[in-house]
Order: C-alpha cells, then sequence, then structure tokens
C-alpha cells in the first residue's frame, strides 16, 4: 500500500481495504446492500461477443464477484468497432481477453472461462452456483438450440436469464426471472423451431417486433433482397447494452422485480421532440414494409451468411465495390443516367441509359456526360483506375459512351475511407450561414476544381448578389417553360407510393418542400389544366423567388467552366464538379448546384460574362458553398442491379 492506493501485489492481503477503496466512488449510488448483493453474486457470460462482452467491463467495475466467461470464438478485426479487444487481441480466445479484463480491473474478482463456449455437456457444471445468466448465444444454428437448452435449464433450477438484442442503435434486454416462472421464454417458445434450426421463428417466439428501431428496418429490408451479410453493429449500441445489463443484474441480485423489456434508443435519445416524432410515425409504415418484404421472400431469407471479405486483389468483391461507389455519385434531376456495362472483372463500360434523359433540360446531351463524369470520378475515388475516353460523337447517338474503366488496384483501407466520403456528399439545397469559409478552405476547393486539364474553379463569392438576379431571371424563364415544368415534375417524386420513390428523382425531403407546396406539386402532377395555369401565372415568379433567395444565402461560390465542349471535355469536366464537391464534404462545408443561369439561353452569355469564362466556354456548373443552417436529406438510389449489365453467365452477380 502506497500514497492510499492499493499495489496489485498487495491487493490479495489487504483486500477488505483494497474494496473499500474500490467501490468509495459507488458509495451513495448504490448502497451496501447493492453492493454486498454484488459482490456475492456469480454472473454466466454465455457468448463474449458484442453483446455479453459489454457487460464484462461494468460489471467488474461496478464489483460483481465473480464471473463465468463462455464463448468459442477469438477475436477478428471486425470486432475492433465495438467489442472488448483491441488490436493486439486479433486471433486470442474472447473468453481469455475478457477475463483479462476483469482481472486488471478487479483483482479480487474470481473468474471461470469456457473456450468451449456453452455446450449441451457443459451447460450444467457452467450453471453451478450461477445467480443470473447473461444469455448472449448466436441464434444462428446449431447454437440456437443451446440456447434452448440454457434456458430450459436455468428455469429449472430458477437463475434468472437476460437475453440481449442490438438492432442499429437500440440495446433491447429481455429479462426471464425464472425464480417468478420456472418455464423456459415464459413458454411463448415453441421448442421444435430452436432444435430444427428455425432462426427467425424462434427468434419471433421472444424478440418483439417493438424492439426494431424504425432506422433498422431498411437494413433488414436489404439483407431480405440482397446479398447476404453480416448484421451491423455499433460501439454505442454494446456499450449502453452493457450500462442496461449490470443495472438489471443488481436489481435481480436483489430479488426486485424487474421490467421483462428493458431498452433505449440511443438514435432517438439525441433528437428533437419533432424529428423523434417523425421516427415514432415512420415506425408503423417501415414495419409493415418491412414484414411484407418478409412474406414475400418466403423459405430463401437467409438472415446472416457473412459475405465474401475483400481479398486485396481485384476480384469480384472488387468490381462490386467500384460499382457501389459509382452508384452514390450525383446526377442532373438524380436521374442516375448511368449503364454499367461489366466487360470483365476488372473492366466496366460506363455508357448511358436512353431512358433517364432529359430532353428539354438537356437536348445536347451535356448533363449526360457531367453525370457519367461524377460517376467515373467516383469509382476514380475509392480505386486505383484507368479511364479511357469513349467516342467523341453525339452523346446521345446509340452506342455512345462514356469510356472504359479498368480497376488497377484497390487499397482496401484508403477505399473504406472514400466510399465513406463518397456517402457523406450530398446535395444540400437548405440555407447556408453567410459568413464565408476560410480563405485555405477556398483555396483547396478552387484547387480540386481545376484538376482536370482545361476545367477551371472560378470564385465568385463577391458576385452572390448579380448571380442571384440572374438565376431569377434564368428560373422564371424555365418555369414558364411547359417542357421544363413536365419534365421536373415528372422527376419529382412526392408520392411515397409512387414506384419510383426512393429510388431516383427528387422527393419532398430532398427538396425540402413544405407540404403546402408539396401538395402543390401533386396537384401539378394530376392536372395538365393546372400546370398551364401556374406557368402562365404565379409558378415561375414563386419558385424563382426561392432560388434567388437560396443562392443570396450562400457563404461562397464557384463557376466551374472548362474550355473543350467535346463529350470527353464535358466527362471531365463532370470529373471536376465531384472533385470540388468532394472537397467541400472534406472540409464540412455543404454544396448545391444551382444551373438555371448557365443553362438557359436567356442568361447564359450574361453568367458566362459574369464569372469571366468567355462566352465559347463550356460551363458545367454554378455551386453554392457554405455552413449549411440544417442537413441534407438523403437522396434517392437506384438498387445497384438496375444499373448494371452482365454478360450472361458473369461471375459478378451484382444481384438487386
Ligand atoms: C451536373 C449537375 C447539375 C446539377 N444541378 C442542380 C441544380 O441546378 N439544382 C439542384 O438543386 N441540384 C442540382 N444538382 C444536384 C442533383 O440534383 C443531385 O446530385 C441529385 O439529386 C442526387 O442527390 P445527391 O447529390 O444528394 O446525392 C446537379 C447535379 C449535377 C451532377
Amino acid at each position: 500500500m502506497r500514497d492510499g492506493t492499493v499495489a496489485p501485489e498487495d491487493v490479495a492481503a489487504d483486500a477488505p481495504r483494497f474494496l473499500k477503496e474500490f467501490q468509495a466512488r459507488n458509495d451513495g449510488i448504490l448502497d451496501v446492500r447493492e453492493q454486498s448483493a454484488l459482490m456475492a453474486l456469480r454472473v454466466l457470460i454465455a457468448g463474449c461477443g458484442s453483446v455479453g462482452g459489454s457487460a464484462v467491463e461494468p460489471l467488474s467495475r461496478l464489483g460483481v464477484g465473480s464471473l463465468v466467461l463462455a464463448d468459442p470464438d477469438g477475436y477478428e478485426i471486425s470486432n475492433l468497432n465495438r467489442q472488448l479487444c483491441v488490436y493486439a487481441d486479433i486471433g486470442r480466445p474472447k473468453v481469455e481477453v475478457a477475463a483479462e479484463r476483469a482481472r486488471a480491473i478487479n483483482p479480487l474478482i474470481e473468474l471461470a472461462q469456457e473456450p468451449a463456449g456453452v455446450t449441451e455437456d457443459n451447460l450444467v457444471s457452467l450453471l453451478d452456483g450461477v445467480g443470473v445468466v447473461f444469455d448472449a448465444i448466436d441464434s444462428a444454428p446449431p447454437s440456437l438450440w443451446i440456447k434452448y437448452l440454457l434456458h430450459r435449464h436455468a428455469a429449472r433450477l430458477r437463475i434468472p436469464v437476460l437475453l440481449g438484442v442490438d438492432l442499429g442503435g437500440k440495446p433491447t434486454v429481455y429479462v426471464w426471472d425464472y425464480r417468478r416462472n420456472p418455464c423456459p421464454f415464459y413458454g411463448k417458445a415453441n421448442e421444435s423451431d430452436f432444435r430444427e434450426g428455425r432462426e427467425v421463428e424462434a427468434l419471433r417466439s421472444y424478440v418483439g417486433l417493438t424492439a426494431i428501431p424504425a432506422d433498422f428496418f431498411p437494413v433488414i429490408r436489404s439483407r431480405i433482397s440482397g446479398e447476404p451479410a453480416p448484421w451491423p453493429q455499433v460501439a454505442y449500441c454494446a456499450t449502453s447494452m452493457g450500462a442496461i445489463v449490470s443495472r438489471i443484474v443488481i436489481d435481480l441480485a436483489l430479488s426486485e422485480p424487474v421490467r421483462p423489456v428493458v431498452s433505449m434508443d440511443v438514435h432517438q435519445l439525441p433528437q428533437t421532440p419533432r424529428r423523434r416524432l417523425r421516427s415514432l410515425l415512420r415506425w408503423p409504415i417501415e414495419a409493415a414494409v418491412t414484414l411484407r418484404a418478409a412474406a414475400n421472400a418466403g423459405d430463401g431469407f437467409d438472415a446472416g451468411a457473412p459475405a465474401g471479405a475483400p481479398d486485396g486483389s481485384v476480384s469480384r468483391v472488387g468490381l462490386r465495390s467500384v460499382l457501389d461507389a459509382i452508384r452514390l455519385a450525383p446526377s442532373g434531376h438524380n436521374t442516375q443516367p448511368w449503364r454499367l456495362n461489366i466487360i470483365d472483372e476488372r473492366t466496366v463500360r460506363v455508357g448511358r441509359d436512353p431512358h433517364r434523359a432529359l430532353p428539354a433540360v438537356d437536348p445536347d446531351g451535356r448533363y449526360v456526360c457531367y453525370g457519367i463524369g461524377c460517376a467515373i470520378e467516383s469509382a476514380a475515388t475509392v480505386a486505383d483506375i484507368e479511364w479511357e475516353p469513349g467516342p467523341n460523337g453525339n452523346p446521345l447517338d446509340d452506342g455512345w459512351h462514356g469510356g472504359t474503366l479498368r480497376i488497377n488496384d484497390i487499397d482496401w483501407l484508403a477505399y473504406a475511407r472514400s466510399i465513406g466520403q463518397l456517402g457523406a456528399r450530398s446535395t444540400n439545397r437548405a440555407p447556408y450561414y453567410l459568413h464565408p469559409p476560410s480563405r485555405e478552405a477556398l483555396a483547396t476547393l478552387r484547387r480540386a476544381g481545376s484538376r482536370f486539364e482545361a476545367c477551371e474553379a472560378i470564385p465568385l463569392t463577391h458576385r452572390l448578389q448579380e448571380l442571384a438576379d440572374l438565376t431569377y431571371e434564368a428560373a422564371a424563364a424555365n418555369f414558364a417553360d411547359q417542357a421544363f415544368l413536365e419534365e421536373l415534375l415528372d422527376w419529382i417524386h412526392v408520392d411515397r407510393r409512387d414506384s419510383a420513390h426512393g429510388e431516383d428523382g427528387f422527393t419532398a425531403a430532398t427538396l425540402r418542400l413544405a407540404p403546402p407546396a408539396a401538395a402543390a406539386i401533386r396537384l401539378l402532377k394530376r392536372s395538365p389544366h393546372a400546370r398551364r395555369l401556374a406557368a402562365k401565372g404565379w409558378l415561375p415568379h414563386l419558385f424563382a423567388s426561392d432560388a434567388r433567395r437560396t443562392l443570396r444565402a450562400s457563404g461562397a461560390a464557384f463557376a466551374l467552366c472548362s474550355n473543350d465542349k467535346t463529350p470527353r471535355g464535358r466527362v471531365l469536366g463532370g470529373r471536376a464538379l465531384l472533385a470540388l464537391w468532394l472537397a467541400a464534404a472534406n472540409a464540412g462545408l455543404a454544396l448545391q448546384p444551382v444551373n438555371f443561369a448557365l443553362d438557359s439561353p436567356v442568361t447564359r452569355d450574361a453568367f458566362a460574362d459574369l464569372a469571366g469564362a468567355g462566352r465559347e466556354a463550356d460551363l458545367v456548373a454554378l455551386v453554392r458553398i457554405g455552413y449549411a443552417t440544417a442537413p441534407a436529406a438523403p437522396s434517392a438510389r437506384l438498387p445497384l442491379g438496375q444499373l448494371v449489365d452482365e454478360p450472361a453467365g458473369s461471375a459478378v452477380e451484382v444481384g438487386a
């Protein structure tokens, strides 16, 4: 004992003094009864992964007397994001690392390790002397049956069992206090579902639908319809699980009655009442859609088979990863005009989908080229690729394509970072704060937008007012044009029942339409008469004023121009646009292209003059930039399967 602290070697010799100091800061929150009950308690942690492992540290720190740790697995790199391990533990048995951690916290804790995990053979001995069981056994067969046996034996011995389920940001703990009702799963489970490995049926018998947070339903649906993949799990969900379980253990140790289901949605905790209400209202819809998808999937749905891991070489997985990156690219009206023609496992040709054209806004195929450029830059952001440009003919002709991508190599660490950056980029149509970004940030953006030959990002922050006025003039002319208006309305899906809602174009949320505006759009979409009247009357002024207001509410602006009007030059223009956009996103800056002024023949020359770009220049985009006052709503994307043409018998199997 030195300086009032306890040296590890002295601990056993002077246990009472150690315990007094160890528990000193629990005093006042835990009373003497609680602390003593914990010290006398032996807890079986059945499964020491994200769920079970989460309780090891809080229970040890609270001063639990004894832990029995059972798990057959060792740590993998993918466990580092949430489990008890550090990098040096990779490959080591989970029970060993967990025991080491518990003992490092409390040298007096009594520990037993079972590296075989819970089995039919060791079940009885593992339960010996145990006061509470934390069941974190994997629910996939064959351990599903062991899970049932654990409950059956615990129920016979009248030992309470906690069972943890972590979905999204919501840890849920089910409590079976078998001292009060000694029937496994309180009679709700069908033994044969467990024995015969019917995981979904078995889970249904105890995991209530309400344990599933609204934001996890899309994950479930993606697993139902897409490639099997491991379920996502995050650190704060695991940490909260440990917090909930450790408190329940104290109550059970004192034989206090406990609620049968205890949960907390960490994602919802910081939300304002309005956002929370929105999630609440979203929940029944998400649940219904997911139940329908599950019913349609029938028996073919494999809940959790692991996906193929990237192996460092360009492979099926590598190509798929690059295609996933392309899918995140932006495009005018969010048409996603790409047709991805797979040539082999390293090569893909990026063509255009004629069904996703914009004849009114884009009669000469500029936007097709820019969209393809954005797709190519997305691919180049995540992998080392070579781009061989396509033919220089008319981009709207059959057979034209934007070029061929050859994947040379993928650095998976860089991939993980850049796919995250691509996903974080968005079009933010909210007002931005008026104070401009720092000079350094603007210089970085300018460099990024001027990276490709013939392209230049021209700073126009000092001309925002004039740009806003030009934008008003152009937008008023555009919205008075019946063909422009009809085309735009075709790509706005205000109605959730619209089959393209969530797949392409705009939603009310991405356009930040207030309910009356969404209702007006609905009416315009339905009634040609209303469209004619609106285009002649109030609509051009109203929408153009909104565009002008938006542009004024910006911290900075750039014109992106190029001296190369060939399709190849325009594809490069699209690449430059995405490069600038990503640089902005990396600097925490929001961005929105507002292209009325440079697209409209009414204002095009005035815009080119204002930017000092020359009237012959190709005007790619006017982008407003700044610190956003509100986040952007996520925009829709087509399933990858709809973008890809695979050769017959292809090994790529992109699927939906
Ligand atoms: C070349 C180009 C021009 C665009 N022009 C506009 C525009 O004038 N106004 C606008 O609000 N968004 C514009 N966008 C943004 C797209 O609508 C947006 O990228 C698409 O809806 C996908 O949404 P996301 O960027 O949030 O992923 C443009 C995008 C591109 C690639």
